[in-house]
C-alpha cells in the first residue's frame, strides 16, 4: 500500500531557523496536504478542522468580558457561545486576542453546557451530567471530568468591528463528520 503524504514546509522562520509548531498550531496553519485515500486511519484527523460558509456572529464593541453571547453555527441546531474571556486565549481574536467561541455540547455524551460559563476561571462547565469542565483559554481542553476530547472551537475572523465564524475545529457531538448529522 502506497502512503502519500505531502506536507508543505512552514517550519522555516525568516532567518532560516526552525520553528517548533505544536500539533494544534500545525492544524490551524492549514499547512498540511494529506492524501487520505490510502490512509483511512487519518480520516478522523481530517475532521478536526472543517470550513463552513462565513457567517457574521457579532461585534467586538458589543462584547463585555465574562458575558457569553449565544449563537448557532454552522447549522441551526448547533449551539455555541462567543465570549470575551479577558485574557489571551488560543485562537482568540480582537486587540487582546481574548475573544473565542465554542460549541456548547459536552464531548463526553453531549451534555448541555448552556449557562455554565465561569468567568472567574475562564471555563465552561461543569457539565450537568458527569461534571466535565473545559478551559476556554486553551482551545477548550478538558480541565477535569469524564470527557477526553476538547470542546469544538469555532474558528473566528475579525473585520473591523465585525466578528465572523468561518469553521469548526473539532468534531461536534453527534456528528460523524463536521459536514452533517450522522
Ligand atoms: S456528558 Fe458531559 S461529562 Fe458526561
Amino acid at each position: 500500500m502506497t502512503q502519500n503524504i505531502q506536507i508543505h514546509d512552514r517550519t522555516q522562520d525568516e532567518e532560516g531557523g526552525h520553528l517548533c509548531m505544536s500539533r494544534r498550531q500545525f492544524l490551524l496553519s492549514g499547512g498540511a496536504v494529506v492524501s487520505l485515500a490510502a490512509m483511512p486511519g487519518l480520516a478522523q484527523a481530517a475532521a478536526i478542522k472543517a470550513g463552513y460558509a462565513r457567517k457574521k456572529i457579532g461585534k467586538l464593541s458589543a462584547l463585555k468580558a465574562g458575558e457569553p453571547v449565544a449563537f448557532n453555527y454552522p447549522f441551526a441546531d448547533v449551539r455555541n457561545i462567543l465570549v470575551k474571556v479577558g485574557a489571551p486565549a488560543g485562537g482568540g481574536i480582537g486587540p487582546e486576542k481574548d475573544v473565542v467561541a465554542f460549541n456548547q455540547q459536552c464531548t463526553h455524551m453531549g451534555g448541555p453546557l448552556e449557562g455554565t460559563y465561569k468567568a472567574k476561571y475562564q471555563a465552561l462547565g461543569p457539565c450537568p451530567l458527569h461534571l466535565t469542565t473545559f478551559d476556554l483559554t486553551r482551545h477548550g481542553m478538558v480541565i477535569s471530568g469524564h470527557a477526553t476530547e476538547s470542546l469544538p472551537q469555532i474558528v473566528l475572523e475579525v473585520q473591523g468591528d465585525d466578528i465572523y465564524a468561518t469553521g469548526v475545529m473539532g468534531l461536534i457531538y453527534g456528528y460523524a463528520a463536521n459536514t452533517g448529522r450522522a
